[in-house]
């Protein structure tokens, strides 16, 4: 018995920012944000939780597939930026959509959410038959539009997918690794100690990101490869079998930086950072979604997902699509 992901599906929020916009708000220019990240522009909410977004893919899934929410078992929303800490996103979409019979749980790998979530998923369909797996973000509430180092980086933005079980695996290898030592490279929303005696004023601006942007480079490219080679040598599978690279999409020249380290055609990395810039845990499902129904993606090619990020974490799971 192993996962079969049956349907994928995406929501933006429809405001779009460009990075012209952003340099009539802070020092920079499009020139500097292209060069150094590939991002072109990015979908902001405006009035819309990170529930409102997954409600909206995780409805498009069960129509996609003519399936009523009573057929769903779990619901997981891989997320870092969800509405409250209680209830959890997932608890909210599970009541929107009236999936009652289904349990719900957020899982926080920050950008390597949706792939965690995945293999957790992989594991509770030895027990249940259905579930929704979706990761969504509006990590616009974690940014400090005073801040150009990391403001013009994210996107608000929500992907998912129906998983199913299913008679043969199609989660072939998985390569899942936490760095909790290097967290503080990258840290947001914190939440400070509050008691009757102690107000911790000073760490109000650690809401926002705070990152070591050179160090979170230097882990992406040294640790994303190391994690797809190890997942694939627990494959049969050669590199040049991956049909597909759906990696995370936080920079552009990460992803040129991965293919080279691997000695992979970079042709075979999908990317759209351009048009959503960095949008977390949802990255990855959002660009298997738009590859699905571009058609490049197709059934029975061989997909590598890698995502990596705060936790540190990355994550790696070799799928038959
Ligand atoms: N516009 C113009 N200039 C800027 C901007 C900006 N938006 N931001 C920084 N600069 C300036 C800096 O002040 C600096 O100026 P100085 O040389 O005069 O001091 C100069 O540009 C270079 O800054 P660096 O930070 O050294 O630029 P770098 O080439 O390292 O690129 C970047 C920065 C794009 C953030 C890069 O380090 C990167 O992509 N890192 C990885 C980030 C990432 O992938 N994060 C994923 C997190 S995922 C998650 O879990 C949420």
């Amino acid at each position: 018995m192993g996962l079969k992901i049956t349907q994928t599906a995406h929501y933006v929020p429809p405001k779009v920012v460009t990075n012209d916009d952003l340099a009539a708000m802070m020092d920079t220019s499009d020139e500097w944000i292209s060069s150094r990240t590939g991002i072109k522009q990015r979908h902001l909410a405006q009035q819309e939780q990170t529930s409102d977004l997954a409600i909206k893919v995780a409805k498009q899934l069960l129509k996609q597939a003519n399936c009523s929410a009573d057929q769903v078992d779990f619901i997981i929303v891989a997320t870092m930026s969800p509405d409250y800490l209680t209830p959890s996103t997932a608890a909210i979409v599970q009541g929107a959509i009236g999936a009652n019979g289904a349990l719900a749980f957020d899982l926080n790998a920050a950008c390597s959410g949706f792939v965690y979530a995945l293999a957790a998923a992989d594991k509770l369909l030895t027990t249940y038959r259905r579930g929704i797996v979706i990761g969504a973000e509006v990590l616009s509430k974690l940014v400090d539009w005073q801040e150009r180092s990391t403001a013009v980086l994210f996107g608000d933005g929500a992907g998912g997918v129906l998983v199913e079980q299913s008679p043969e695996q199609s989660l072939i290898a998985e390569d899942l690794t936490t760095y909790g030592q290097e967290g503080s490279t990258l840290t947001a929303g914190y939440q400070p100690v509050n008691s009757a005696f102690n107000k911790d004023e000073a760490a109000a601006h650690k809401h926002y990101f705070e990152m070591d942007g050179r160090a979170v480079y230097r882990f992406a490219t040294h640790e994303v490869p190391n994690s797809i080679e190890r997942a694939l040598a627990k494959t049969d599978w050669q590199l040049a079998d991956v049909d597909w690279f759906v990696l995370h999409q936080a920079n552009g020249r990460i992803l040129t930086s991965i293919a080279h380290h691997l000695g992979a055609n970079e042709q075979k990395f999908l990317s759209n950072v351009a048009k959503y810039g960095n949008t977390s845990a949802a990255s990855i499902p959002l660009l298997l979604d738009e590859a699905v129904a571009a058609g490049k993606i197709q059934p029975g090619q061989k997909l590598i997902l890698s995502g990596f990020g705060g936790g540190l974490t990355a994550g790696t799971i070799a799928i038959i699509f």
